[in-house]
């Protein structure tokens, strides 16, 4: 049975993106329990305020060399979406390639699970589900938008060349070729979204390198850059937690998107903290933070990334954060401290202050006690 066609409802097609889980194939323990809960919570309460159309898992989902335990895995995440009918696709990240299971298993079993999976594998490309998805448009007539998964692959072998693989030309020549036949198919070239786990280097074009007042709410470069320290450029909006971990080797896929002209945004998972979003040559880079309550986080600042498209406008591209604490939701996992702070960098920029307001008050202290002996000694004469 061929499958339902993606389109678009009432002039909009929202996208729900799900961003590094990291959830673990057994939970056991209490505290196990409660980190589950939270990002099933946050999942399914998501759904319910946003409605989207389709969900996109953003990368490192959750691993295990076992297949039954991974099916129950995968069970365990898209519940929340399955329940409510919700479509989904899903890209791999680095770490779910890090157990015994291939991911072309994996997809399997994510299929298996649901037949309103949205992700193929294009044999003969390196990674897994590298594919092009038409979404159509209210009629189910023809595609209006095209939405691009691609494997950003892993680690790579040499981290002295770069800590992770990147895109590979065959990948880069497959997206070239394909846009090109879309756009024959099409007689106009489609307006496109890109997803994928790693993030391109051009990020960086999004930031700048920070004054020395500016430190206590930079963070340092990666894969090349570890010299230096960065903050936001003004044009970037969300949150920068951390460095932009890009593979130190340029694909040169980004230059693709800008020859080719299809691709209005890019979104991004793997790096944890990060959800800024900025325009670089036109195209907007999005990072979507981690939607889990396992891997290292932000507190309760996780989150889900609403992406809108308009039938009626396709140069548009809406997109925010929805986070944990906006849906009104109570972490059980996190500890009295992150369940309020929510920042990592306000938390560097409130202990710089303090330590600053500390060095501040003792020089004071300490000119005042001269001035006072002065006076005394003056005094004494
Ligand atoms: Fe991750």
């Amino acid at each position: 049975m061929e499958q339902e066609k993606l389109r678009f409802h009432n002039g909009v097609f929202k996208i729900m993106v799900i961003g590094d889980l990291h959830e673990p194939d057994v939970i056991e323990s209490i505290d196990a329990q409660r980190r589950t809960s939270d990002a099933m919570r946050l999942l399914a309460a998501a759904a319910d305020k946003l409605r989207p159309d389709l969900a996109v898992y953003a990368g490192d989902q959750g691993k295990s060399g076992d297949e039954a335990r991974m099916r129950a895995l995968i069970r365990r995440i898209t519940a929340p979406l399955r329940e409510r009918e919700i479509p989904y696709a899903v890209v791999f990240g680095n770490h779910d390639r890090e157990c015994e299971l291939p991911l072309s298993r994996q997809l399997a079993l994510y299929r298996e699970e649901y037949d309103r999976l949205y992700t193929y594998d294009t044999p003969g490309l390196p990674g897994c589900g590298n594919c092009c998805v038409p979404v159509y448009d209210a009629a189910g007539e023809k595609p209006v938008w095209r939405l691009w998964q691609a494997d950003s692959l892993g680690g790579y072998p040499d981290p002295a060349v770069s800590p992770y693989d990147w895109l590979q030309p065959e990948q880069v020549a497959w997206y070239r070729r394909t846009a090109a036949e879309n756009k024959a198919a099409d007689g106009r070239v489609l307006p496109a979204l890109w997803f994928m786990h790693i993030p391109v280097r051009e990020e960086y074009r999004l930031l700048r390198k920070a004054k020395w007042y500016e430190l206590p709410w930079s963070v340092k470069g990666f894969a090349g850059r570890q010299g230096s320290r960065y903050i936001q450029k003004d044009r970037s909006i969300g949150y920068l937690g951390e460095d932009p971990a890009a593979a130190a080797v340029n694909s040169g896929i980004f230059e693709a998107w800008k020859e080719t002209g299809d691709v209005k945004a890019a979104v991004f998972g793997h790096d944890h903290m990060n959800d800024f979003a900025g325009e670089v040559d036109g195209i907007l880079l999005c990072q979507c933070k981690t939607a889990g309550f396992y891997p290292y986080t932000d507190g309760c600042s996780g989150g889900v990334r609403l992406i809108t498209l308009y039938e009626d406008d396709p140069a548009r591209v809406d997109t925010r954060m929805v986070r944990f604490k906006e849906l009104g939701l109570k972490s059980e996992s996190l500890g009295p401290v992150m369940r309020h702070f929510h920042d990592r960098q306000v938390i560097n920029i409130r202990v710089a202050s303090a330590v600053g307001g500390a060095v501040l008050g003792l020089a004071g202290l300490l000119i005042a006690g001269r001035r006072w002996r002065g006076r005394r000694s003056g005094k004494a004469k």
